[in-house]
């Protein structure tokens, strides 16, 4: 039976145990500190995990360690997926093509969000990149097929006709032609998703909450019913609700003691109705 914990502890400690243990998982979605130097807070003032370092190369060789480590516990058919921002993902992604090896790489998706726009003297910023990496290149990953609906603009100028080149003689396109109808169409690498409104019923006041949407996807799509998932980096739980909901096991870490509060809070009455169990350490 998949079953749901939820540890205290360092992540590279525990990921050993597991690795001894000989415990493997299907996805590994790591959603470290983004090196932002700053503190975060609970909207009720706790501090909830500090992610100030002493210089890049320092949050960088700790990264490594744990994304080998992650590595290891992952089945053949399994994948990693790292979740950052600018502020350290074109470094990391150097680092994850030499833990994993270049041939490894998937996917890089795009998370845009919107929110509200301040005047800043740059570009606002309103994505998050994840970086997919599959653990064996020589075996087919698990991937499930999920979709998505046309862009407005594609029905405005194309409808739901599923296009095909018309070529000339010499092998220039000349035009499309709509062939069958498709209203849906696999699901790209760049994911709209809102960020969690105040108002949402999984909303908690943990800072850096990851919307269900975006880890469902990744469940949905990465995983089977029964696999289980790693996840060091478990801040308010979300992975841990999606695969509740979804029939997942999975493993969470997470060093905070307010972050570990706040994720049992809200898995309990999610395991309370399933037949998943939970164990918090
Ligand atoms: C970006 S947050 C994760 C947010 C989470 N995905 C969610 O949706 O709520 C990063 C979390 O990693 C935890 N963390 C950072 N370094 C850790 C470590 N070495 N071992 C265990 N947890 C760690 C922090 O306490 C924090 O809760």
């Amino acid at each position: 039976m998949s079953s749901i914990r939820i540890i205290h502890g360092e992540n590279e400690d525990v990921m050993e145990s597991l690795y001894a243990g000989g415990e493997r998982f299907a996805l590994a979605y790591l959603d470290p500190p983004f090196a932002s130097q700053r503190d975060y807070k609970t909207a009720s003032g706790e501090l909830a995990f500090s992610d100030k370092w002493r210089n890049l190369e320092t949050y960088l060789n700790e990264l490594e360690h744990r994304l080998t480590l992650a590595r290891d516990l992952l089945i053949d058919e399994g994948s990693l997926v790292l979740h950052l921002d600018c502020s350290a993902v074109h470094e990391a992604k150097l680092i994850c093509d030499k833990v994993f090896g270049r041939v490894c790489f998937a996917s890089e998706i795009i998370w845009r969000y919107r929110r509200w726009p301040a005047k800043t003297r740059n570009f606002q910023r309103m994505h998050d990149v994840l970086l997919r990496y599959v653990r064996d290149p020589n075996v087919e990953c698990r991937f499930n097929q999920l979709c998505e609906p046309l862009a407005n603009s594609t029905l405005e100028q194309w409808g739901t006709g599923k296009q095909r080149a018309v070529h000339n003689t010499a092998g220039r396109r000349v035009r499309s032609i709509a062939t069958e109808e498709a209203a849906l169409v696999p699901l790209s690498d760049v994911w709209e998703i809102s960020i969690i409104a105040p108002s949402s019923d999984e909303r908690t006041v943990y800072p850096t909450q990851k919307p269900e949407e975006l880890i469902w996807r990744l469940v949905e799509s990465l995983t089977n019913v029964g696999d289980s998932v790693l996840d060091p980096y478990c801040g308010s739980g979300s992975v841990p609700a999606v695969c509740a909901k979804r029939d997942r096991g999975c493993v969470s870490i997470d060093s905070s003691p307010v972050a570990i509060r706040m994720a049992n809070e809200r898995l309990a009455p999610l395991l309370a109705q399933g037949s998943l169990f939970a164990r918090s350490q």
